[in-house]
């Protein structure tokens, strides 16, 4: 009997890669970047299963070109966003997604991303390399206080409860808002159930960690940065359309806000070109979870949902309802 056939859309560890192959006959784009939409309809046709990146959208379209022998899409990262789950559930695809892997990554990333703007790290390190540091001074790069300050995170599962256990050791105070309020969180971190208009009004540093869903797109525009402190720093490394680009890039410019670390973008790899001539905004591509240990537990969730499904099996981490 011949194997069942896997296409994998970008290159991930080779330990996956090869676990993989033991079992399925397997395609791998070989190019650094992802598939166009063409290429997937086309390369997807005939597939048993697909290991996904969130670059992929995966839709009806898509899945009719892949055809009805197609029984599983494993997305290789926690937010699934590039799915069309109703259109997979009729069409009886399985698809899965990676949780738990990613929280101490992407936690540590958003605290990494706070800190870096608090402190001006990115704008101080240009400063030095253009050669312009002329002598120590007290009243120079000033950034600003972390320690003790308010934590606002907009939507508190695991990611979100990650990194006010990280900021708990800087003794910040933390509110939460836009999820079940849990009394458990509160209790062990003193954490604040509060609405989002006190989210923003009280909070010196607001991370977001919501899913991209249809009531979340442009979560924070105009209005909401112009609740926020002005001395507030706004970390986005949840999904680039919760935020309105274009009205936080007008916001840092008037400094309605103080700054912005921002770890994904509306329009990836596009990013609003008001933002990248700001020095009160940092900018990285979608690096949240870039570290080995949790890109090969990404790859060996996605690898285990495709054998347990192409072997007859149910798979560990399902998406749809
Ligand atoms: C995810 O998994 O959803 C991240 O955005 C990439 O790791």
């Amino acid at each position: 009997m011949s194997k069942p056939k896997v296409l994998v859309t970008r290159m991930i560890q080779q330990e996956n890669i090869d676990r993989l192959r033991e079992h399925f006959d397997v395609e791998i784009n070989p190019d650094d970047r992802a598939y166009t939409k063409d290429e997937l309809k086309q390369k997807i046709r005939g597939r048993d299963g697909v290991l996904s990146m969130l670059t992929d959208t995966i839709d009806g379209e898509v899945l009719d070109a892949a055809g009805p022998q197609c029984r599983i899409v494993a997305n290789f990262a926690v937010g699934y966003n590039n799915f069309d789950v109703a259109a997979a559930t009729k069409r009886g695809v399985i698809l899965t997604n990676t949780p738990g892997v990613l929280d101490d990554a992407t936690a540590t990333h958003t605290i990494t991303l706070l800190l870096s703007v608090a402190r001006r790290i990115v704008e101080a390190d240009k400063f030095v390399r253009a050669g312009k540091w002329g002598s120590w001074a007290p009243l120079f790069f000033m950034g600003l206080d972390v320690d003790g300050r308010t934590l606002g995170l907009a939507g508190a599962g695991r990611i979100g409860k990650n990194v006010a256990r990280k900021a708990a050791a800087f003794g910040m105070k933390i509110l939460y808002t836009d999820v079940k309020p849990d009394p458990d969180f509160e209790k062990s971190l003193g954490a604040r159930f509060v609405d989002k208009a006190t989210l923003l009004a009280e909070s010196d540093y607001v991370t977001l960690h919501v899913p991209l869903i249809p009531a979340t797109k442009h979560y924070i525009g105009e209005a909401e940065l112009k609740a926020m402190k002005p001395t507030a720093v706004l970390i986005n490394a949840a999904r680039g359309p919760v935020v309105d680009e274009k009205a936080l890039a007008r916001a840092l410019k008037d400094k309605v806000i103080w700054g912005a670390g921002l770890d994904v973008f509306e329009n990836e790899p596009a990013v609003e070109p008001e933002l990248l001539g700001l020095d009160n905004v940092i900018v990285v591509p979608h690096i949240a979870s870039a570290t080995p240990e949790t890109r090969m537990n990404m790859g060996r969730i996605a690898v285990d949902n495709l054998l347990k499904v192409l072997t007859g099996g149910a798979p560990d981490t399902c998406v749809n309802p």
